[in-house]
């Protein structure tokens, strides 16, 4: 699947550009259907850090009976370090691939994130950027 980067703020989005980025604004988006695999390639001791670990609960905590899903990641297997000079700076959520928002992470939380979904979809992906080895994702059934 084509893949388009943010100039601005590194968010992705699948399949085509859009004219504005829907997190930062930004007009300017480059192509790199490769960037999943070239952040593998760079650290590849380091994928057991990066890549999300996802859990869907389908029964919401939040709204019960709503027909809402929580999406719950966490980055890495093993904990990823949320330092000054080495963090994770944000998480994405997509459904069927369409951005649906954006979680950010600062130095010293743990880098995990929830994202509350009222959605038909059929599946999430997690995208998540770190500040030294780039892009990172993972999908899960809804
Ligand atoms: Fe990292």
């Amino acid at each position: 699947m084509s893949v388009f980067i943010c100039g601005s703020c590194g968010h992705l989005e699948f399949g085509a550009a859009p004219a504005k980025c829907p997190v930062c604004g930004a007009t300017k988006f480059a192509q790199n259907d490769n960037v999943f695999k070239e952040s593998e390639e760079n650290a590849k001791e380091a994928a057991a850090k990066h890549i999300p670990k996802i859990i869907v609960k389908k029964e919401c905590g939040l709204i019960p009976d709503s027909g809402c899903v929580d999406v719950l990641t966490v980055i890495g297997e093993v904990k990823h370090p949320m330092e000054e000079a080495h963090f994770i700076q944000w998480i994405d959520c997509y459904v069927d691939d369409k951005y649906v928002s954006r979680q950010i992470l600062t130095p010293g939380v743990n880098a995990g994130a929830l994202f509350h979904l009222k959605t038909a979809g059929a599946k999430v992906r997690i995208v998540e950027n770190c500040n030294k080895h780039g892009h990172w994702t993972a999908e899960a059934e809804l």
